[in-house]
């Protein structure tokens, strides 16, 4: 048998991903991964935990010089970037799940991860069991990507799986969600596409080694789909599904969004059911690939973080070979998508530009397919969001 070599690490956060990775730990004691201290934050929450290595003092990991290894999955982002920093800025190693902590400061933590030399690891950030981060960063390292499209949100993946394969609407396919545990009991971050947002802000760096900030992406939820639009995706054999693409096209011009999208049943991701993950990439030489899998839960988000935590010992992290390169791709939001706008009869969508292909009528809507600008989308966003419209791109 092979015996690893011994590695203490500290833990923060004993949640859904952190016990996840604890229990995983204790199942496989050859891999020789010691847990003794386990920071987390309220008392209260702990009454009844049996485990006793629990405190609530950040500084007995992160001043503890033996501790060269810190796991950070907590539902904290400040906290979470804090600990990043003081962790990476001694120059240790880092695995987090934290997109949210992640992608927002993306730029600051790669500039410190060079400055300092300590290492990072995120596989379980996004797409949780699938090893997306690493196939970019390595398999594809040097083999340019066309593009990079996923599913990367399971809580609207199961609502929408609920209202296409079940037929139901969206409450009840959110209410079956959030009893089967698929749902937070608010589903905003989800539902609205922020979370695959974060993800696709990371997978992208990988991808085209281009950071861009989650800001400055177009992100538009589900929350809006409405009856029309369902009607229509089914009369014209696609289904709805919320997408979060990245692609590049020959002029180097960098296009991302997360929306809802029409697929077709010829295409991977319409084949991605339920509360899982799938993502199809697109790269020069390799073609088409697709990757599907887990992408939440105790287990499969804790087994990714005990991968990197395995990878941590023998590897520096990731390369960014991308990122490191002269990278002619820029991000370029004045870029046109075909899209499909439905909109309530009283409003005027003139002001979004749109370059009409085709009208629909509905019984009490109309809907227009044509070219719009994403720019103007980004542009009109909350006023997109806070009217009866609902915008689907067509893939
Ligand atoms: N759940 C998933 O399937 C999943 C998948 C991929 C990525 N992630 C990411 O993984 C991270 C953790 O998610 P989760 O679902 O495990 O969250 P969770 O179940 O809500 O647990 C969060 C844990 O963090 C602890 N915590 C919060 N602030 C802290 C601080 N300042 N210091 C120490 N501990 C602190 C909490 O302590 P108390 O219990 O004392 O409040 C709790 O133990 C998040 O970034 C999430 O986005 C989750």
């Amino acid at each position: 048998m092979i015996t690893e070599t011994e590695l203490n690490i500290g833990l923060f956060g004993y949640g859904v991903v952190g016990k996840g990775f604890y229990n995983l730990i204790q199942l496989h004691p050859e891999l020789a991964i010691n847990t003794q201290q386990i920071v987390v934050k309220h008392e209260a929450n702990h009454l009844l935990d049996e485990n006793q290595n629990l405190s609530y003092e950040a500084n007995i990991i992160l001043a503890d010089t033996n501790l060269k290894t810190v796991v950070e999955v907590i539902n904290n982002n400040n906290d979470a970037l804090a600990i990043a920093k003081k962790v990476l800025g001694d120059g240790n190693t880092l695995v987090t799940a934290n997109k949210r902590m992640l992608a927002e400061n993306f730029e600051e933590l790669y500039a410190l991860l060079k400055s300092n030399g300590g290492k990072l690891f995120y596989e379980a950030s996004s797409a949780a069991s699938i090893p997306i981060i690493k196939i970019l960063d390595e398999y594809f390292a040097n083999e340019n990507i066309h593009s990079v499209e996923g599913i990367l949100n399971g809580t609207s993946n199961y609502i929408l799986s609920g209202i296409f394969n079940q037929n139901l609407n969206y409450n009840q396919a959110l209410k079956q969600a959030q009893e089967l545990g698929f749902a937070e009991s608010d589903p905003t971050l989800d539902v609205e596409g922020l979370d695959a947002l974060n993800k696709l802000v990371i997978i992208n760096a990988h991808a085209f080694g281009v950071i861009v900030k989650p800001t400055d992406v177009f992100n538009y939820g589900i929350t809006r789909i409405g009856n029309d639009d369902i009607l229509y995706a089914k009369n014209n054999g696609f289904i709805i599904k919320l997408v979060a693409h990245a692609s590049v096209n020959i002029q180097g011009k960098l296009l991302l969004y997360v929306a809802p999208q029409f697929v077709k049943s010829s295409e991977q991701l319409y084949h991605v059911n339920a509360e899982n993950n799938g993502v199809v990439v697109n790269a020069e030489f390799s073609g088409e690939q697709f990757y599907y899998g887990k992408g939440a839960g105790s287990k499969p988000t804790g087994a990714a973080v005990l991968a990197d935590v395995i990878s941590s010992k023998k590897s520096n992290g990731y390369g960014y070979t991308k990122l490191r390169k002269q990278n002619f791709i820029k991000y370029d939001i004045f870029q046109q998508v075909k899209v499909y706008v439905r909109y309530n009869k009283n409003i005027d969508i003139d002001l979004l530009e749109l370059d009409i292909e085709e009208n629909l009528s509905f019984e009490n809507s109309r809907a227009v397919k044509g070219k719009i600008y994403l720019n103007k989308l980004y542009e009109y966003k909350n006023w997109l969001e806070s009217n009866d419209i609902s915008v689907i791109i067509f893939s």
